[in-house]
């Protein structure tokens, strides 16, 4: 935690104190999601590339996305533009993405199907993404932060098990209750290949990092430690032996009473909270010594107006003092107004 890794800032790259143990008012603010359909020069490149990953594979055109809203914005942190689904695409995986109905792969839903997956088979496909960290490095501003980013293991998982998106995360559960240690070989290889795969984005040039775990919340808590838990603290250790100064945000979204747990088993330095947290207890969490990130509705950036700046206000009172970063409680949705982003981050800038 914060009091094991904590280090000078060398740069003046603000999103970067609270994760080092050191709270700055305003807070740093930066939004996942933030480079994405609701922007129309987002919508441009995107037609420009064809198809989805090929705008990820592209390092030209997915450091343009990138660099997109930090232009209009300028927020204190750009995030990589790709996806949590190209580790399981650069292993073998193909992935596609139909228009309008999210991710397709041809499900793998028992041992056997691992033999498919080949971690050698990665380093093309994780190589053009690490060449668009190395030119987002060389074309962001002095003091903007750059997230490197994957997704936790149990939710790669989830994907690559069920096929596409699910309501429940079925699929995986039952493989996960039914043959444990078979699901435990498919964790362990996505432990594996998502630390070289950070690792990797840390080298061309990230200066923190955050793991998706969007569905941690559908497990029952006799399950979370060694689906959710386990991977993450796996990944946190060996990637804070290889790059010490670099903090590591989770994001274990639907948690609720369990993210405390996650905090001090992981050590991870931010916790990212999803809308439901309560205010109280993103206090509590800050006083187990991590960042904490969050958690604004989503909607309310598409409804705007007062309800917005009542509910920015109250999150804000709430964290002042506290090492916190301004965020979202999920993803940009993309039918957001971009002059509602302006809005928010100006109430959030001027907030003193
Ligand atoms: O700006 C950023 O935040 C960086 C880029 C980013 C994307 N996806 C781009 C994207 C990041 C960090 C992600 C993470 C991601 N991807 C998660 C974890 C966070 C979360 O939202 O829970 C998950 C579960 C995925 C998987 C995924 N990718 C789905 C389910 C979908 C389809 C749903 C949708 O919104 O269309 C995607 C596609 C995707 N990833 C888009 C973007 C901008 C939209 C695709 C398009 O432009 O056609």
């Amino acid at each position: 935690m914060v009091s094991d890794t904590t280090r000078p800032n060398p740069t003046n790259r603000r999103f970067l104190e609270p994760l080092h143990g050191n709270p700055v008012w305003p807070p740093p603010i930066w939004l996942m999601r933030q480079a994405g359909r609701y922007l129309p020069e987002y919508r441009a490149t995107r037609e420009e590339a064809g198809s989805f990953l090929s705008l990820c594979y592209s390092p030209k055109m997915a450091a343009e996305v990138t660099l997109q809203p930090i232009r209009r914005y300028a927020f204190d942190a750009a995030i990589l533009f790709a996806d949590i689904l190209i580790v399981p695409d650069a292993l073998g995986q193909a992935v596609g993405f139909e228009t309008g109905e999210g991710p397709r792969l041809d499900p793998i839903t028992e041992e056997a199907g691992l033999k498919g997956l080949d971690p050698e088979a990665t380093g093309e496909k994780f190589g053009l993404i690490f060449e668009t960290v190395q030119r987002l490095r060389q074309d962001l501003p002095g003091e903007t932060a750059l997230i490197g980013f994957c997704g936790a293991p149990w939710t790669v998982a989830t994907y690559m098990v069920g096929g596409q998106g699910s309501p429940d995360q079925a699929a995986a559960r039952s493989w996960a209750y039914r043959d444990p240690s078979g699901f435990q070989k498919l964790i362990d290889l996505l432990v594996d290949v998502s630390v070289e795969y950070l690792s990797g984005q840390v080298k061309a040039g990230a200066d923190a990092l955050q793991i998706f775990d969007s569905w941690a919340g559908s497990l029952p808590d006799n399950e979370f430690g060694r689906w959710v838990i386990d991977p993450t603290r796996v990944m946190v250790e060996r990637l804070k032996a290889r790059h010490p100064g670099v903090p590591i945000i989770g994001f274990p979204r639907g948690a609720g009473g369990s993210t405390a747990e996650f905090v001090t088993a992981t050590e991870v330095d931010g916790v990212s909270c999803d809308t439901a947290m309560p205010l109280c207890a993103m206090r509590e969490l800050d006083e187990l010594g991590v960042a904490v990130q969050g958690n604004l509705d989503p909607l309310l950036l598409v409804t705007g107006g007062e309800a917005l700046d009542r509910r920015v206000d109250e999150i804000l009172a709430a964290m002042k003092g506290r090492r916190f970063i301004f965020n979202l409680g999920h993803g940009i949705t993309p039918p957001t107004p971009p002059e509602n982003v302006t809005r928010m981050v100006e109430r959030v800038r001027r907030s003193g």
